[in-house]
């Protein structure tokens, strides 16, 4: 991956029409995984052929899945069963994605065979020890480095048995790496939750026919089942969606609807925190497909306002926080940020890097342990770093809609882990960005 990629953002313009960003990330990957370890053939259409699911794709392939596509969103995957995997003298490169990282930490600590799992240099710096710990209660054979990043070296051949956990940190990855690794498990997995996250592997699961029991915030499967192929149809990423809701936001003038979008109750709390900065923002044609809530929605811009950010919003708007830290230096007021350390440990630390990013653009933004402290003010021109982390790529193409001068932004080129086709669609929609080397 070339991580030289600048935007160049010019000042001004507004966003309108209808348009329909790529397929979810956190779906996608789930499709491959449940689809290749299924009984049948799996039709997913919608499938986001962004760099970190093609990523899940490959390493499937190279465990002996036959899979057609991704052609224009649809893939077709012939299961082999939960015990159907082959090995492969090759390790297994994740890029760029902690989601195909964590969540094959637990199936493939299940297998009869040894694996290597890897990543490039962001991957190989995030924490692990969150997925091996249990993990090794479960009886699997996990070595990281010293400090419990990858490279992870599998061990094959373990008898995983069913464990009672307890989640330190609101995880939707560590959920799903215990309960994929449960299914192979001897007893019933159960998983507590500190906080509600998203569930779209629970969902998943019994679309494909295995039982899974939620009550509250405990989560438990029994090991030994079966999953069934079965259809799959991907919504577009709420997580993509939120930078134009932000950029509608922002931009006077705009009117914007964004189509067939996942409205998965876990997921919405973007929505809920730019409504409460006092953004126009509605929901229409809200309907179920496959065992997610798709709505379109419509956005028009308003004179936002700092806030104080509900805590038990964070796990639900985890991956939005760039974001909204946007909507937030273009509000008027404060807005503060509490309960966020794990913003420190995504695909870069989200917290320092728009900290750094925002102060080059003239707000005052201050970080701290857990948050951050912005005060809404006036964007200038500026030159700032992503740190080849798409989300912060993509906010601050964004911010150039209510900035004075031109933003520059740097190491754009993993903009493509989630959203291929960001500056097109985005220039369609209103944005003047121009990609250069
Ligand atoms: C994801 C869960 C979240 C999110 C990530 C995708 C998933 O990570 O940040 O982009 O698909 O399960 P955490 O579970 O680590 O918060």
């Amino acid at each position: 991956m070339h991580n030289n990629i600048i935007f160049h953002a010019k000042p001004g313009g507004q966003l309108s029409g209808k348009i329909r960003v790529p397929g979810d990330k956190s779906i996608s990957h789930r499709s491959i995984m449940l689809g290749s370890l299924a009984e049948g053939t799996t039709h997913v259409q919608g499938f986001l052929d962004g760099e970190d699911c093609l990523a899940t794709l490959r390493v499937f392939r190279q465990l002996g899945v036959e899979i057609e596509g991704p052609d224009q969103g649809r893939v077709v995957i012939h299961g082999v069963g939960l015990h159907g995997l082959k090995a492969t003298d090759q390790s297994l490169d994740l890029g760029n994605s902690g989601t195909s990282m964590r969540l094959l930490s637990g199936l493939m600590a299940a297998q009869s065979f040894d694996v290597e799992l890897l990543g490039d240099a962001s991957l190989n710096k995030r924490p692990m020890r969150r997925v091996t710990e249990p993990l090794a209660q479960m009886g699997a054979v996990i070595e990281a480095t010293e400090t419990g990043t990858p490279p992870l070296k599998i061990k094959g051949g373990q008898r995983l048995k069913a464990i009672d956990y307890v989640m330190p940190v609101a995880s939707a990855q560590v959920k799903s790496c215990l309960l994929l690794a449960g299914m192979y498990a001897d007893g019933q997995t159960c998983i507590t939750e500190p906080a509600p996250t998203r569930d779209h592997t629970e969902r998943m699961l019994r679309g494909f026919g295995y039982p899974v029991e939620t009550r509250d915030n405990r989560i438990c499967l029994q090991g030994g089942g079966c999953l069934k192929a079965t259809d799959i149809d991907v919504p577009s990423d709420i997580s993509s969606a939120a930078f134009f809701l932000v950029g509608a936001s922002i931009a006077q003038g705009s009117d914007l609807w964004l189509e067939h979008v996942g409205v998965n109750p876990t997921r919405t709390g973007v929505i809920d925190i730019l409504r409460l900065m006092g953004a126009q923002i509605s929901l229409h044609n809200q309907h179920e497909v496959g065992g997610e809530a798709v709505a379109d929605i419509h956005v028009v811009s308003s004179k936002l306002k700092g806030i104080t950010i509900p805590e038990e919003l964070v796990p639900l708007a985890i991956d939005e926080f760039p974001a909204v830290f946007i909507a937030a230096a273009c509000a008027e007021g404060e807005t503060r940020l509490t309960g966020a350390e794990e913003l420190r440990v995504k695909e870069s630390d989200r917290i320092q890097v728009m900290a750094d990013g925002l102060q080059a653009c003239g707000i005052v933004a201050e970080p701290t342990p857990d948050g951050i402290i912005i005060q809404g003010g006036q964007l200038q021109a500026g030159r700032v770093s992503s740190h080849g982390d798409h989300r912060i790529a993509m906010s601050f193409a964004m911010a150039a809609l209510c900035s004075q001068g031109e933003i520059v932004i740097e190491d754009c080129a993993n903009v493509d882990t989630s959203f291929p086709g960001f500056v097109s669609l985005a220039n369609s929609a209103g944005l003047n960005i121009k990609a250069g080397a």
